[in-house]
Formats: C-alpha cells, sequence, structure tokens
C-alpha cells in the first residue's frame, strides 16, 4: 500500500514538474507542425482533439510508465473480469458487461449474468410494445441521480427521433412543482410511469410515484388501472411489487451497476420505448466499442488514458479547480449535468480505497452549459478571470434541422473560443489597435483588453447525435472517471458523501412538517426551521 501510495506521489509530482516545465506554455508545444494529428484520436464517429492540452510524448510515456507500476492494465482487466472493484460495498462495477454484444466472449463467472441482462432487454421490449399497443403515449421517468439523468441525456438528445406517438416526460426532482409542471399537461389514459430505483427506497421517487398514483386516483382511475400503469426498474424487485408494481412490469439490474454507469441497464427502459430496442442496441454498441478501445490502445493512443491523464494534469499538476462542459448543440445541453455527476459522485473524494487522506487533489467542480448563449455569460471569466478553467467543447458535424447556416456559424463560435482560449492577446496586440498609444485612457483600456491566453481545451466532434456516438462519448468519460480515480487510489463507485444529508433531512422532516421540535441542531438551522413553519401557519 505504501509503495502504491509513493508512486501516486510520484505521478503527482511527474505532473507538477511538467505544468511548471514543459507544460507551461501551451503555444510553445504547437511548433511541432504535426501537433494536432498527433493529439486526437478518433473512435467510431466520435474525434476527440487534445492538441490544447499541455501533453507531450514525454510526459505521456513516464505517465504510462507510472500507470503500469500502478497496475492499471490490471485496474481495467478487474473491472471487465467482473471483480470486486467497488471494495467500500464489496461489488463489482458491471456497466461493460451490459454493453457486452450477445456474441461477444464472455468471462466464465459472467456468463450467467449476461444471460440474463439479454433477457432483460426481451422483456423490456416487449414490455414497450404492450404499453404502446395499450395506447400509453407518455412515459413518465420518475427517478433522480443515476437514475434520471442517462435516460433524460439520451432522449433530449434524439427526441425528434422519437417513434410516432411516443414521448417521454421525467420528473427527478422532490419539488412539487417538477411534478405538477409534467402532470399538468398529461392524460391519465394515455401515461404511465416508470418507478427507476436501484434502491427502490430514494425519498424524492417514492414521493413522485406516490403522488403520481394519487392523481391518476383522482382522475377516475381504478387500482387495476393504476397497476397497469407503473413499471419499476429497481435491484430490488421485492420491494417494488410490495409497493403495487405488478410483477410483469418490474425490470430488474444488478447491485453492482452504479445508478450513474447505469444507462445501459433497464434503467434504459424509457429509451427503449421511445427509439426501440434497435436503437438502444446502437447507443450499447457504441460503448462497447470504446471498452474494446480503451482495454487494447497503448496508453499513449488510448483515450480513456490521456483524458485522465489530462485531468490530473489540471487538477495535480497545475492546480485548476474546475472544469468547464461547454455543449454546441442545444441537443446535448443535459451533458454538463451528466458529467457533473458521473465525475464529481464518482471521484470527488478526500480519501483513498483505503480510508488514508489524498495528498493531492481530486475531482474538479464540473460545470457548464450550451454555447453560443453561455459566451454571452461565463465566457468572460474563461478568458480573463483569475482562475484558469480548462474548457471541454462538445459538439457534431452534421445535423438535421436545415439551417446549414446557423450550423456553420455555431461551429465557428466553438473554433474560434477555443482558438481564443489558446492564443490570447498581448498588451502589445490590443494596445495596437488603439488610436493613441500615448493616452492613458487607451493604455488602461489597452491593459482590461488583454488575453492571457494558454488556456486548454478538449475539442469534442461528433459525427452525428445519435446513439452509437452518444454511447461512444458517455462510455469515454466513464472510462475516464474510472482510470483517474485508480490513479489517484479513488473507490469511484461508492458515494458515502451523499448519505449525512439524506440521513439529517430524516430527522428534521417531522419538525419542518409541523411536529415538534427536534433538538441537537445549530441555532441557525432551527432558526430556518421556525421561520418556515411561522410562515406556513400564516
Ligand atoms: O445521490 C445518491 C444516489 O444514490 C445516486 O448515486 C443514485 O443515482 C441516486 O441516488 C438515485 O438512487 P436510486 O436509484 O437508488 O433511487
Amino acid at each position: 500500500m505504501s509503495r502504491e501510495r509513493d508512486l501516486r506521489l510520484d505521478l503527482a509530482e511527474l505532473l507538477r514538474t511538467h505544468a511548471a516545465g514543459p507544460g507551461a506554455d501551451l503555444r510553445a508545444l504547437f511548433a511541432d507542425p504535426r501537433r494536432a494529428e498527433r493529439w486526437s484520436v478518433e473512435i467510431g464517429g466520435c474525434w476527440v482533439d487534445l492538441a490544447k492540452q499541455a501533453l507531450n510524448d514525454d510526459l505521456v510515456a513516464a505517465a504510462a510508465e507510472l500507470a503500469g507500476r500502478l497496475r492499471l492494465h490490471e485496474a481495467l482487466e478487474q473491472l471487465f473480469a467482473g471483480e470486486i472493484v467497488n471494495a467500500s460495498e464489496g461489488r463489482a462495477a458491471l456497466h461493460t458487461l451490459l454493453r457486452m454484444p450477445p456474441q461477444a466472449a464472455i468471462p466464465a463467472g459472467l456468463v450467467q449474468h449476461h444471460a440474463g441482462i439479454q433477457a432483460t432487454l426481451s422483456q423490456m421490449e416487449a414490455l414497450a410494445g404492450r404499453l404502446a399497443d395499450a395506447g400509453i403515449e407518455v412515459l413518465v421517468n420518475l427517478g433522480i441521480g443515476g437514475s434520471d439523468l442517462g435516460p433524460r441525456l439520451v432522449y433530449e438528445a434524439l427526441a425528434a427521433e422519437a417513434l410516432p406517438g411516443r414521448r417521454l416526460r421525467f420528473v427527478a426532482n422532490v419539488d412539487g412543482n417538477a411534478l405538477e409542471a409534467v402532470l399538468r399537461h398529461l392524460d391519465p389514459r394515455r401515461s404511465a410511469f416508470v418507478l427507476a430505483s436501484k434502491s427502490f427506497g430514494t425519498q424524492e421517487t417514492r414521493m413522485n410515484a406516490l403522488s403520481a398514483i394519487a392523481w391518476m386516483r383522482a382522475h377516475g382511475l381504478d387500482k387495476e388501472e393504476v397497476a397497469q400503469r407503473l413499471v419499476a426498474v429497481t435491484a430490488r424487485p421485492a420491494a417494488a411489487t410490495t409497493f403495487g408494481v405488478p410483477p410483469e412490469h418490474v425490470l430488474g439490474f444488478d447491485e453492482a451497476i452504479g445508478g450513474r454507469y447505469s444507462v445501459w441497464s433497464a434503467i434504459g427502459f424509457p429509451l427503449v420505448y421511445a427509439f426501440g430496442v434497435e436503437r438502444f442496441r446502437a447507443l450499447l454498441d457504441g460503448a462497447h466499442a470504446v471498452d474494446q478501445h480503451v482495454r487494447t490502445a497503448p496508453w499513449e493512443r488510448n483515450l480513456g488514458f490521456l483524458l485522465a491523464l489530462v485531468d490530473l494534469l489540471h487538477r495535480c499538476g497545475f492546480g485548476h479547480p474546475s472544469h468547464a462542459v461547454v455543449v454546441y448543440d442545444e441537443r446535448l445541453a443535459r451533458l454538463p449535468e451528466y458529467l457533473q455527476q458521473l465525475e464529481m459522485e464518482s471521484n470527488g473524494k478526500s480519501v483513498d480505497a483505503h480510508g488514508t487522506p489524498l495528498p493531492f487533489p481530486s475531482a474538479p467542480v464540473v460545470w457548464g452549459g450550451v454555447g453560443t448563449s453561455v459566451q454571452h455569460a461565463f465566457f468572460q471569466a474563461l478568458h480573463q478571470g483569475t482562475d484558469v478553467v480548462p474548457v471541454s467543447f462538445v459538439a457534431a458535424a452534421h445535423v438535421e434541422h436545415s439551417l446549414p447556416a446557423h450550423h456553420d456559424a455555431l461551429i465557428a463560435n466553438m473554433a474560434a473560443q477555443a482558438a481564443a482560449l489558446l492564443r490570447g492577446r498581448s498588451y502589445a496586440e490590443a494596445l495596437a489597435q488603439e488610436r493613441d498609444a500615448a493616452d492613458p485612457a487607451a493604455i488602461a483600456r489597452a491593459r482590461q483588453r488583454v488575453f492571457a491566453g494558454n488556456r486548454p481545451s478538449t475539442t469534442i466532434l461528433l459525427d452525428r447525435v445519435e446513439p452509437r456516438t452518444l454511447g461512444t462519448l458517455i462510455a469515454l468519460m466513464e472510462h475516464k472517471v474510472y482510470l483517474a480515480g485508480r490513479l489517484l487510489g479513488i473507490n469511484s463507485f461508492d458515494q458515502w458523501g451523499v448519505e449525512l444529508g439524506k440521513e439529517i433531512c430524516g430527522e428534521l422532516l417531522p419538525w419542518v412538517a409541523g411536529g415538534a421540535p427536534v433538538a441537537g441542531f445549530d441555532s441557525s438551522t432551527a432558526a430556518l426551521v421556525e421561520r418556515y413553519r411561522a410562515a406556513r401557519s400564516r
């Protein structure tokens, strides 16, 4: 263990030394005329350009050597073989098995699991067909976190291609505004609800499910009609049937599928309903292609590894605190939020998998938005703020709308932002744009019009926004997170950090709802609850 820790410290030192040395001047790295070619990799319609990151061959070689000594390949093989990689919960992480095609060679110990996955896929297809045949036109996914974001991301990306007469809606938040905003537009007889919860115990989802049931009853549906409009997707099927979901409407998945890695599982059921099973399989195929790539490509050309290395370089080498994901495609608006959960819930930790404090920073704050709109919001700070924020730009080459000039303008904007972040503008250049370079006001203005430049970005260009490329993109990010986590010594598959707030909410809720005050809270929390109670009773 201490040997591993020493190797991780060596890696952090390597990253710091690189950041202060050859990586410090990103623009200088472009002296190599082959840079763009060297640092871009394409997998199945997903082109990733890392040239505007401070990578060079020496860094990658040294990091690959340390990765070898940290047994990173073995870590990947453990994942694919279904070994316990989530030690604190005693579980494997089987998301890659979900996208193994039927004809693939399955590791001996996972053959049964894989057969179960294929059977569930058939069940998903059949159930989707039955719901459509029964006149269901809107499927409402009630789920939160990993039981919401994956299907929501993919649905919103592909919504224009939904099968005729089939729509999805999503409610995650316990905020009644969220549920009512959806229910308001529904015909209860043409709607059904998917209760998506791995644990089947999540407050938000259970509450939304109960309110949706009450709403159906209030609209005159009898118990049987309500039951026929419920589907459960869960790793706890018994809890779902106890709740009142008919057994033939319960779709299962394994405890070894983490919420934020679950879009490939029965959690993707709404996608099968909306797009058909073939397109869901294309999503899985895109992800499987990445699994193959990450498993077999040498680290020097391995996108999972290179993306992880870039992230670690930002955090541990340069100390950049956050990472912005900016999508230049309205259909991908949900991607920043999706990646925020994937990365921050997986690697936002202060101790390693042995419980020892990390000697270096872990996951950045992941945030972002949709270009070009955000160019008129936070890009000011990206270009001239005191923090350097690495950016991931994501767009698609082909679009389905009929306004090609708009698309050219969109992509020109994205390319310009990345180029501007890199190039910057010197004081001399800014001053040269002034009419009177001796005028004090012009000098002050020129100083404010300086762009430091040298700011890193990654560009991901999909051929098209389609199931296969989406699968590729999402799986790439999963592997990046896993490999970064293993390099840092983190267990990326647990999330103890979400527990405390849930526990305290359980203690506070009776008081908030009008019960007796609960002792032991700080005065600020007590004052909030009392003020809320007083306001509610007026
Ligand atoms: O926020 C914690 C979390 O456990 C996520 O990891 C998970 O995706 C989400 O809650 C929903 O959990 P469940 O699917 O069990 O309802």
